[in-house]
């Protein structure tokens, strides 16, 4: 049993959980996952690792209340008990040498892409984050990730705050300008598209983060496998970090949609609750 030391909302429908899991927290790294089961009967939850203490033992996930699983976790409160946690999965994040980086979430992927911020500026980079939200109520983190960049933009699709634009109109205007050895983004696959295209043409390494339909998280179930450079990969124990220019993104979009359908389906026929 894990329990639940601190929850905090950070917007609406995404709020972070520090757990105790010390045997975690001792090797845990950028980039890696986690799969709890909130009970015995629970379904198995993939979350990424936003932050951790290893002094502490802790372990801190954040979640967007989407389905029925990550509802129910979101009615947790701090001193209740998450029945199962496994991890640390997949392989940590290989961030090299940089010098110059940037690192870009899109929505509640900026609970993943902070991490990697504070990594980089723990290694000594300078680090520009590019954080994008649809509109200025869902802005989460901004306190945190302006801590740990050199330079921080926001920018909101409806321009409510920050920038007006997507996180790409910003990119594309400093990768024009400067040089940069690393580009890290995590978010919605399209974004995930078009920062790994607009990068490409200038040679710029870019790691993207990928999260799809994931079931033992052990490279058994084939649930995870997405194409990269030709080759099939499984995002859990090959990944979640792949390089961008090398993803199959359209692929990824269909077989995520192709479930998403299915999902629709069993729902209108009652097979899912
Ligand atoms: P969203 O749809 O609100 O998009 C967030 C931002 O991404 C937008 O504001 C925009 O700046 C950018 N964006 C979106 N589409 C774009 C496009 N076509 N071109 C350029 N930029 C674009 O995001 P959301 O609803 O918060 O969803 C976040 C997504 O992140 C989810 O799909 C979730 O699965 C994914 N996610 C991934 C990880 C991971 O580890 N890979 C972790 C958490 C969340
Ligand atoms: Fe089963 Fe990756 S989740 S192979």
């Amino acid at each position: 049993m894990f329990k639940i030391l601190k929850k905090q909302k950070l917007n609406e429908a995404v709020t972070s959980f520090t757990v105790e899991a010390p045997f975690i927290a001792k090797k845990v790294k950028a980039g890696q996952f986690v799969i709890i089961r909130l009970d015995k009967t629970g379904e198995r939850i993939p979350l990424t690792v936003s932050d951790f203490d290893r002094t502490a033992g802790t372990v801190t996930t954040a979640g967007q209340a989407v389905g029925y699983s990550t509802k129910k976790l979101a009615t947790f409160c701090e001193g209740d008990f998450i029945a199962d946690m496994v991890g640390p999965l997949g392989c940590p994040t290989e961030f090299g040498n940089p010098k110059k980086a940037i690192v870009i979430g899109g929505g509640v992927g900026c609970a993943i892409a902070y991490p990697q911020a504070k990594a980089l500026k723990n290694m000594g980079a300078e680090v520009t984050v590019i954080a994008g939200f649809r509109s200025k109520d869902i802005v989460i983190l901004e306190e945190q990730m302006k801590k740990v960049s050199d330079k921080l933009y926001i920018t909101t699709d409806d321009g409510s705050y920050g920038q007006k634009g997507f996180v790409t109109d910003v990119l594309n205007g400093l990768i024009v300008k400067d040089s940069y050895d690393l580009v890290i983004a995590i978010g919605p696959v399209p974004m995930m598209k078009f920062v790994s295209a607009a990068t490409k043409p200038y040679g710029i390494k870019t790691l993207v983060s990928l999260n799809p339909i994931m079931i033992d998280g052990t490279g058994m179930c084939g649930g995870c496998r997405v194409s990269v450079g030709g080759e099939t990969k499984f995002a859990c124990v090959d990944g979640p970090d792949f390089d961008g220019h090398l993803v199959d993104f359209d692929e990824l979009t269909l077989r995520n949609g192709f479930y998403k359908e299915e999902e629709a389906h069993a729902c209108k026929m009652g097979g899912l609750n």
